[in-house]
């Protein structure tokens, strides 16, 4: 979809289709207020017969409406003016753009994004008004022989700013929701895709695309050998049952004016399908453990936003890809295996498995001396319990990081919770044969996965997303989500050229 940025009066717009909001408490907003004036009371008497109250995401399309230039408007409601905040603009423009998407107009003038939304400015509205646009007509179907046909399918989106003054800032902010929504798109495609196409090669081989498509972004790939050469112990120990072969996966943009910048690395669980391995998962709903690899995916897409957008940062991409699979060459139960950091894992139970990945992709971090590590997992069922599906599980060993975090997801209504991350939780993982095990007991589990990883990132500033519910939709609406590339790509955009 294109994007394009506009400012003037509504009834002025040749247009197939303009679009305009109204309170709850039949309020016409703005933009609405002119559409009546010009056409001489007819939204009001609209309003006034009960056909648009404004409850939040109702719509009604009208047709040649007098005195304005478009063939149609559609009237949007906004719910509560003083409760119209980051959830409801979001809202109101996923409504809208679902219905232009399912009618016949290939191109819209939006004026939701003149609307105030508390503490956010035009530059937000702009941004997150393309990323939502982009979401709501989102559809995988490469796998479908007949893939459903939208009849005229949003082509043009011009979204209208209150000022001349804000053209450039608009721009500049659809150019950015733009890249965020190609990488969210990306990260939705890779989950999506099912794990007899999606294998470690394949993902290896997207990056190596990513690569080709973006030549700032280096990508070097480790096969099974140069793993084994790096003593990776723990990560290889989950493909031994696999007849996939394992790659590690190495992205590097390094953009920053401060040459001397060090580098934030993203570290993603790419496990292309978990099985549980010998500790064998139920059979319900395990197709869903080919969305395993979604941290890997939203690594792959934030690379993606970042270059697009040709942001001024260093960033590094790690990303251990297998199959965790049960054979008769599995690790089973009570394996100890040696990580790549020296430190021995008595495997307790196979199926947590992402925690012995990111364990050597971890160790690997600290040759970029980094300026912070943040890992990606659909590590814990127990994430799902805890936050459901609306905020991701956020550990860290420095507050300023994780403090760092949280803003960004907030700002990109992406949103993470934090987690404690205290000693206490750490005792569950004493074992008697090695120097830990990969499991503790059923109490806190999201924590003392946390804890696991908490013994690979002692040598820098660690933060760890849990995303087991977040990365992914179930239901009448399963798919892969894109998060949290938005917030990934707020945080590392705050380190554009900052003088330390
Ligand atoms: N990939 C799963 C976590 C998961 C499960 C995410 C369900 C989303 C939905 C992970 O590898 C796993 O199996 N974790 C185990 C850990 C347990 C054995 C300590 C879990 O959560 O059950
Ligand atoms: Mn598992
Ligand atoms: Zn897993």
């Amino acid at each position: 979809m294109e994007f394009t940025i506009k400012s003037g009066s509504p009834e002025k717009q040749r247009s197939a289709c303009v679009v305009v909001g109204v309170f709850d408490n039949r309020k016409p907003s703005l933009s609405a207020e002119l559409i009546d004036r010009a056409s001489n009371g007819y939204i009001s008497e609209i309003i006034r017969r009960g056909d648009m109250e404004g409850k939040l995401g109702a719509t009604l399309l009208l047709h040649n409406v007098r005195g304005t230039l478009a063939d149609r408007v559609l009237l949007v409601g906004l719910g509560k003016e003083r409760d119209f905040r980051d959830h409801e603009f979001r809202s109101a423009i996923r409504s809208a753009v679902k219905l232009l998407n399912e009618t016949g107009s290939y191109e819209a003038v939006l004026y939701l994004t003149e609307e105030k939304v508390k503490r956010r400015e035009v530059a937000w509205r702009v941004e997150h008004a393309v990323v939502v646009a982009m979401e709501a007509v989102y559809r995988f179907e490469q796998l479908k022989s007949q893939p459903t046909e939208v009849r005229r399918p949003l082509r043009k989106l011009t979204l209208s700013v209150p000022q001349r003054s804000d053209l450039t800032t608009g721009e500049k902010a659809a150019a950015h929701g733009l890249a965020i929504a190609h990488g969210m798109d990306l990260a939705r495609d890779l989950g999506n895709l099912p794990a007899n196409v999606c294998t470690p090669t394949y993902l290896a081989d997207r990056a190596k695309q990513l690569g080709a498509e973006f030549p700032e972004v280096q990508v070097k790939v480790l096969e099974r050998t140069e793993c084994e050469a790096l003593k990776m112990g723990s990560f290889l120990s989950v493909t031994h049952g696999s007849d996939q072969s394992p790659r590690f996966i190495v992205l590097e943009y390094l953009q920053s004016q401060r040459k001397q910048a060090k580098p934030c690395v993203l570290v993603g669980k790419g496990i292309t399908f978990d099985t549980g391995g010998i500790s064998l998962k139920p059979g319900l709903d395990m197709d869903q453990m080919k969305f395993d690899m979604c941290g890997a995916a939203s690594v792959l897409g934030t690379f993606r936003a970042i270059a697009e957008m040709k942001a001024q940062v260093n960033a590094v991409g790690l990303i251990p890809a297998c199959e965790n699979m049960p054979s008769g060459r599995a690790t089973k139960p009570g394996d100890i295996v040696t990580s790549m950091s020296g430190q021995t894992v008595e495997v307790l139970n196979t199926d947590a498995e992402g925690r012995l990945i990111l364990a050597d992709a971890l160790t690997y971090a600290e040759r970029y001396e980094p300026e912070a590590v943040v890992d990606i997992a659909t590590l814990t069922g127990a994430m799902v319990i805890a936050l459901g599906h609306v905020a991701s599980g956020l550990f860290s060993n420095n507050e300023t990081l994780a403090r760092a975090l949280l803003t960004a997801g907030d700002d990109a209504y992406d949103r993470a919770w934090q987690l404690p991350l205290w000693e206490d939780y750490q005792e569950g993982l004493l074992s008697n044969f090695a120097d830990f095990a990969n499991i503790a007991g059923r109490a806190a589990g999201s924590i003392t996965a946390a804890c696991f990883l908490s013994r690979f990132t002692k040598k820098y500033n660690w933060a760890h997303l849990d995303i087991a519910g977040t990365a992914w939709k179930e239901g009448k609406e399963k798919g892969a989500t894109g998060r949290p590339v938005p917030l990934l790509t707020t945080w590392l955009l705050a380190h554009e050229n900052r003088v330390p």
